[in-house]
């Protein structure tokens, strides 16, 4: 979810403005592709290196996600949407951790949507926590599948589709080893402006995708 601090250069208003409207974003985009049936909707929303942003910044985020996730759990418990994080959870602000226990255990029978947001999470530490844990398992020898197994993301299928916004293009330590197939989708929009349309255009393209996993175009119509 990029482009927040430019979003609110261009309003001429603090970086922090652009984040508390992105809310309405994620508001959005989350409930879009619950009405569209989407399984799981994994959020980047504060990586390991998110961190080296000013204090101030940094601390506006924390209290937003604190707050957010406050005010937005009757929406999740109405639309039976379950939320789940992935990520360093322990390196979160106390605070933080209670609320996203409080909300992932009261919306845990929930059987619709998984929505999971990755917070002080990257993809090269999610690989080398695999590792360590199969380390710890007593492991000498690996397979893909134990990779896999032993990631954050162990019960979430691999994504089908990445969106990211405000017109970069790089997969900025998200999940590396997850995205091996997944279709990238690129906008301009910077993501306080995403809406439920934007998600529509980013779908109808990955619509248009042949996915062929290193097969022929053949074997894949066959
Ligand atoms: C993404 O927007 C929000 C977070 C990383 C939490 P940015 O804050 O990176 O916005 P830009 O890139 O400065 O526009
Ligand atoms: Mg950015």
């Amino acid at each position: 979810m990029d482009g927040n601090g430019r979003w609110a250069q261009r309003q001429g208003v603090k970086r922090i403005f652009g984040h508390q409207n992105a809310i309405e974003a994620v508001r959005d985009a989350t409930e879009g592709a619950a009405e569209l049936g989407v399984k799981h909707l994994t959020l980047y929303a504060f990586s390991t290196e998110n961190w080296d942003r000013p204090k101030y910044e940094v601390d506006g985020l924390m209290t937003l996600l604190v707050n957010t996730i406050k005010d937005e759990l009757h929406t999740l418990q109405k639309n039976k949407i379950k939320l789940l994080a992935i990520g360093d959870i322990s390196g979160l602000p106390v605070n933080a951790q209670k609320k996203l226990k409080e909300a992932s255990d009261l919306t845990n029978e929930n059987d619709g949507m998984e929505l999971i947001l990755a917070l002080n999470y990257s993809g090269k530490w999610d690989i080398v926590n695999a590792v360590n844990k199969l380390i710890e398992q007593g492991k000498s020898i690996v397979e893909s599948t134990d990779i896999d197994h032993n990631l954050s993301t162990a019960n979430i299928p691999d994504p089908d589709l990445l969106i990211r916004t405000s017109g970069e293009m790089r997969i900025s330590n998200f999940l590396l080893w997850q995205l091996a197939y997944t279709e990238l989708h690129f906008t301009d929009v910077l993501w306080p402006d995403f809406r439920k349309k934007d998600l529509y255009e980013a779908i109808v393209s990955y619509q248009r995708r042949e996915r062929r996993f290193g097969k022929t175009s053949d074997q894949v119509k066959a």
